[in-house]
């Protein structure tokens, strides 16, 4: 089988697509046959959907009904859904008696209240082709806490027993649910983070993530977003159909510790 056949056939839905990790996952899923889907909130994200050649769903998933209408646009266009990527989030850094509450509440509507409901609505899909990948974006963040980012924490270690819960429903019907964990990404989302610690401690960027945000990690790098594609496009293969349930860490060594 060829890399371009691997999952041709199958119809993938991946959220927050329009940008770092999403759009790598995006690309090599569709680089692997699937027919993918991205829905995201960006006018940019659009453009960037049309370059790699994948469906655009314009919606905040915040709202339950642009996560119905995301996953319902997908059947009406293609039939079914057969991957799930619940990759669309964002940061926000403050200590917890100052974190806007509208901040907390929509963090835990974009990164825990959606992917339940994009698999919730998938499901049926999953389960009439008996084949399905529930596939979360969680993060390092999902197994262990660093100060400051309370709502992102909490977020993300909900999508582990989302993920848990999915599995262990999945299992007689051909899907497989995991969590991919990474340390820092070198991403939008990150970048940021870099140049705004940076200017506030006063060192360099190299310093930031070597010192700073990588100084429990045993490999002092950030991950690149096709590595992280990578190991999301291992886990539709039909090899893969034996990982179910787990979190699994990319964190160049940061939980070893
Ligand atoms: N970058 C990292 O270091 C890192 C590490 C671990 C986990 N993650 C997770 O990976 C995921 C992707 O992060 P990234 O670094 O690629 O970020 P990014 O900012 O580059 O991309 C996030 C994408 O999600 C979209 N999005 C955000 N809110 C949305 C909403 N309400 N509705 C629809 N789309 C929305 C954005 O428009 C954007 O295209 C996030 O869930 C993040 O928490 C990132």
């Amino acid at each position: 089988m060829t890399g371009h056949s691997l999952l041709a056939g199958r119809v993938a839905v991946v959220t927050g697509g329009g940008s770092g990790i999403g759009l790598a996952i995006a690309e090599r899923l569709g680089s692997a046959g699937a027919r993918v889907v991205i829905g995201d909130l960006t006018e940019e994200a659009a453009e960037v959907a049309a370059d790699i050649d994948a469906d655009f769903v314009h919606g905040d998933l915040a709202e339950p009904s642009a996560c119905r209408a995301l996953i319902g646009t997908t059947l009406e266009r293609h039939q079914a859904v057969h991957i799930l990527v619940n990759n669309a989030g964002f940061q926000h850094v403050a200590p917890i008696h100052e974190f806007p509450e509208d901040t907390w509440q929509r963090m835990l509507a974009v990164m825990l209240t959606a992917p339940f409901l994009l698999t919730r609505f998938a499901w049926p899909s999953m389960v009439a082709a008996q084949w399905g990948r529930v596939i979360n974006i969680s993060s390092i963040h999902g197994l262990v806490a660093s100060p400051h980012k309370a709502g992102y924490i909490s977020a993300k270690h909900g999508m582990i027993g989302l993920t848990r819960t999915a599995a262990l429903e999945g299992g007689e019907d051909g899907i497989t649910a995991n969590a991919i964990c990474p340390a820092y990404v070198r991403t939008p989302l990150v970048e940021n983070q870099v140049e705004d610690q940076a200017a506030a401690r006063g060192i360099s960027a190299d310093r930031v993530i070597s010192d700073v945000m990588l100084e429990p990690a045993a490999v002092k790098r950030l991950i690149e977003p096709h590595e992280v594609a990578a190991f999301a496009e291992f886990l539709c293969r039909d090899e893969a159909s034996a990982i179910t349930g787990a979190t699994l860490t990319m964190d160049l060594g940061w939980t070893a510790r």
